[in-house]
């Protein structure tokens, strides 16, 4: 029998999470798998204006509600596109894992890390479901 256990899996991944939906959930659950601790970097609200998304729902909501998922080890802030090499860095990441929307955007981090990009779930989106409402 081995004395000693095996290192652990780190996980992190990346959004915005604006009213939260299956999409988000199946994701999480999915990066989830790939590892033992998963790390959430949600996107602040500052972080967002200049990505050109406007929230509904205000960063401290957002990190709590994403951090209540079962599968979520830790919710830390994403601030700006260049942290992700500090971020992977400091939190020893195994694997970064994007929805493939991203697909071949963070190619480049694989010199840190495994990059994986995994499938959206079709049909759901922040802004198909502010758009919907709109219509109500
Ligand atoms: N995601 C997913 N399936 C969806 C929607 C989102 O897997 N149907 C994933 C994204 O690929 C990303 C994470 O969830 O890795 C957070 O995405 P986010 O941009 O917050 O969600 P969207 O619903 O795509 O938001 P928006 O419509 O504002 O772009």
């Amino acid at each position: 029998m081995p004395t000693h256990s095996r290192r652990k899996i780190k996980v992190i991944t990346y959004g915005t999470f604006d009213l939260f939906h299956y999409g988000h959930l199946k994701i999480l659950e999915r990066a989830a798998a790939l590892g033992d601790k998963l790390i959430v970097a949600v996107s602040t609200d500052e972080f967002n204006l200049v990505k050109g998304k406007e929230c509904y729902y205000p960063f401290e909501q957002r990190a709590d509600i994403v951090q209540a998922i079962e599968w979520v080890d830790e919710v830390i802030a994403e601030e700006n596109w260049n942290q992700k090499v500090d971020d992977i860095l400091e939190h020893k990441i195994d694997i970064l894992v994007m929805g493939d929307d991203w697909k071949g955007k963070f190619d480049h981090l694989s010199a840190y890390c495994d990059v994986v990009y995994l499938p959206r779930t079709e049909g759901i989106s922040t802004t198909i479901i502010k758009h919907d409402l709109s219509k109500v």
